[in-house]
């Protein structure tokens, strides 16, 4: 049969990050899944390189869009690399074939009746001179008043409306007001299609419920038409006949598909209508934000141009970190490149494989779930099961084999190789993860129970035959988990002298002889999660300063000026004089923001600021007795930045650290020296400035 399947195709306007690797890496485990069966399909994805977007970020970086799509083709190539994510093709959707593809459908559609023009309303701003996208107007929002909000949706009260219903919009480029301004568009009448798109989707077989639901309820509502054209200044295909109007960008995306498919084919001498007509089919790995566009929108299009409909979807949900949204802030947004420099890749691909259920639900992945998955599931038990046993046979056997089945576990391990292969079809890598690791359990148990490490010494002969069938064991391991770990399974499977091949997992032997062992997984050693933390506190520099001098402040009551050595001498104003007396003050150990914008205090500069907890009654300064002067503060895991620049205290006030239990905390997180926890005696909730 001829089938390829897609996963989404990622803007051209930036990095591939952790949250779209879920769905990559999800398809990526799904085909090779279906390959390792001997099913012929295709994987196939492009980038998109389309878009109001593109252009403005290309103008702004003073290159063309063009420069700037081939910039990121290259970077989400060599990412996808990276994480063994293996497309048959990756290309572009700016290429003749998406052209001819987009024109062919546009055309058919007209002809047929479902295009029309009409003359709409847009915000325009003519300083710019350019129709504003949605993304690009602000202001306030027309229901609840929110201000700086964009042209499509609310951030605050979620509701939708037109850009020009914006109250006082001020053009996000250039911050001038724009006008209202007409301009012709075309219409796709998805309308006409709500009857046949409610049957496609009710009769679906390979949609999942929630989906179905999802977009039942849409059709329900009713659907309105879709304005597919945009106006120049655009990066897009001009649309046929005009000479300022382009596709919009979500007109031209999905049918990158098909036109990355017919480049493969290009290469490869077939006709990629077989794949898109007839007997054809493919299907579509997709995030549920964009389901609207690949269950209305697209096959609205592919029914009115007559095409094949897709086969299946799988649709995921986003991806959390520690069960937050990811941020750039809290240091949880990291690209795939920043991803590599922390982990080992498949490691990730095995941990969103074992979260990643076959429904829509997000998927979080939180630091300390992930290193005692990886550790106590990945490591500890399958790869450390296989090292023993090869070590074993090593050392006693010199890797040879004798031919040896035990039948009961045998038939454990069968049941448990058909539960994976079912769980792996129906796209429930959750469950094909969970299946793969009872096999490595029956294998440990095997092993563990039979104790060859003790009859080495009392009956040679039955050792070999328990390490043998461990290694059986092992060998199939290699093999199933190959969708998920392609890497360490073919390094396995060398070392054992096997195939990846479904049909072996039947099969208890092959060649009766094993290669020498490696280990090619480590524990981790560490949660990555320090290293990447770009969390706000880390841009604060706090040390830890004895002081060496206080005195009073010529100009001020409250004032005094004292002289610290945190590593190196410096003076600091404080405002401390009316809660501690000079004498309790020398010779203590306190903490210091020295990264702060060195300011005039009534005539004496301030190198900095002694943090201290004040309750509105007491004043108390943070100390450190037990560390040294210069010695750095940190809070738990969040490591600052070794030289964080310098901050104003309006920066700081942001920053919240308050008292805790006696301790310093910030957001939960106790401050604290490599020495020491450091704490200041005052009532809990106490600010600390
Ligand atoms: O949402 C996105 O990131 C789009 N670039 C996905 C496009 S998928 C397909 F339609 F091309
Ligand atoms: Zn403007």
């Amino acid at each position: 049969m001829k089938k390829f399947i897609t996963s989404a195709l990622p803007y051209a306007n930036g990095p591939i990050h952790i949250g779209h690797l879920v769905e990559y890496i999800q398809a990526d485990i799904c085909v090779r899944f279906l390959k390792l069966i001997g099913e012929e399909v295709l994987f196939i994805c492009a980038d998109d390189a389309h878009g109001a977007p593109i252009e403005i970020n290309a103008a702004k970086q003073g290159i063309t869009p063009e420069q700037l799509i081939s910039k990121y083709l290259k970077e989400h190539q060599d990412d996808f690399a990276a994480f063994h994510i293996a497309f048959d093709n990756y290309y572009t959707t700016n290429s003749q074939e998406n052209k001819e593809f987009a024109d062919l459908i546009f055309e058919t559609l007209r002809k047929k009746g479902f295009i029309y023009e009409k003359e709409v309303e847009l915000t325009y701003c003519p300083t710019d001179k350019r129709f504003l996208p949605d993304r690009y107007v602000k202001g306030t929002c027309p229901k609840c008043g929110a201000q700086d909000q964009y042209g499509d949706v609310c951030e605050k009260c979620n509701s939708a409306y037109k850009t020009i219903d914006l109250i006082n919009p001020y053009c996000a480029i250039c911050k001038t007001t724009p006008v209202r301004k007409n301009s012709k568009h075309y219409f796709f009448k998805v309308s006409a299609f709500s009857d046949k798109l409610r049957l496609f989707i009710t009769n679906h077989k390979q949609i999942q419920e929630e989906v179905k639901n999802h977009i039942i309820s849409w059709i329900e509502q009713g659907l309105e038409d879709w304005d597919i054209s945009r106006d120049g200044p655009y990066f897009g295909f001009l649309i046929p006949g005009e000479t300022d109007k382009y596709y919009y960008v979500w007109l031209d995306a999905p049918i990158g598909y098909f036109a990355s498919l017919a480049n493969y084919a290009k290469k490869n001498n077939f006709d990629p209508m077989d794949y898109l007509k007839g007997e054809g089919s493919f299907g579509h790995f997709i995030g549920k934000d964009i389901m609207y566009f690949h269950l209305l929108f697209w096959p609205a299009m592919l029914m009115g141009s007559e095409f094949n409909l897709p086969s299946f979807y799988q649709v995921h949900g986003f991806l959390t970190v520690n069960g937050e949204k990811m941020s750039k802030s809290r240091g949880t947004f990291l690209t795939a490149k920043e991803f590599l420099q922390i982990s080992d890749p498949e490691f990730l691909r095995f941990y969103f494989a074992s979260n990643l259920g076959s429904n829509v639900s997000d998927i979080d992945l939180n630091w300390q779930d992930y290193y005692d998955k990886i550790n106590s599931e990945l490591v500890s038990k399958l790869a450390n099961f296989c090292y023993r046993a090869q070590s074993f046979c090593e050392e006693h056997f010199e890797g040879k084999l004798e031919r040896h089945i035990d039948e009961n576990v045998e038939k454990e391990i069968q049941r448990e190789v058909e539960n994976t292969e079912k769980a792996y079809s129906e796209r429930n890598l959750r469950q094909a993860v969970t299946h793969i690791l009872e096999i490595a359990s029956i294998g440990n148990r095997y092993f563990q129970e039979n104790e060859p490490w003790k009859l080495i010494k009392t009956d040679k002969k039955k050792a070999h035959e328990i390490i043998s069938y461990s290694i059986s064991i092992a060998r199939r391991l290699a093999i199933i988990l190959w969708p998920v770990t392609p890497k360490y399974s073919e390094s396995l499977a060398k070392q054992l002298n096997t195939q990846i091949l479904w049909s072996s997992l039947k099969k208890p032997f092959e060649k009766l002889s094993t290669n020498k062992p490696e280990i090619v997984f480590r524990k981790l050693e560490e949660i990555p999660a320090p290293k990447i933390a770009a969390d706000p506190f880390s841009t604060l520099q706090i040390k830890v300063g004895k002081v060496l001098s206080v005195e009073d402040h010529p100009n001020a009551d409250k004032l005094y000026v004292l002289k610290l050595d945190t590593g190196e001498e410096r003076q600091l104003v404080a405002g401390l004089k009316p809660y501690i007396p000079k004498s309790e003050l020398l010779g203590l150990h306190v903490c210091v923001l020295t990264n702060l914008k060195p300011a005039i205090l009534r005539g004496k500069e301030s190198q900095g600021m002694i943090l201290a907890a004040d309750d509105g009654k007491n004043v108390v300064p943070l100390s450190a007795p037990h560390s040294q002067p210069g010695d750095k503060v940190f809070a738990e895991d969040l490591i600052p930045e070794p030289e964080p620049r310098e901050i104003t205290f309006d920066d700081f006030k942001k920053i919240p650290l308050i008292i805790k239990n006696n301790h310093a905390t910030y957001n939960g997180k106790i401050l604290q020296t490599q020495m020491e926890k450091i704490g200041a005696t005052i009532s809990d909730g106490a600010k600390i400035r």
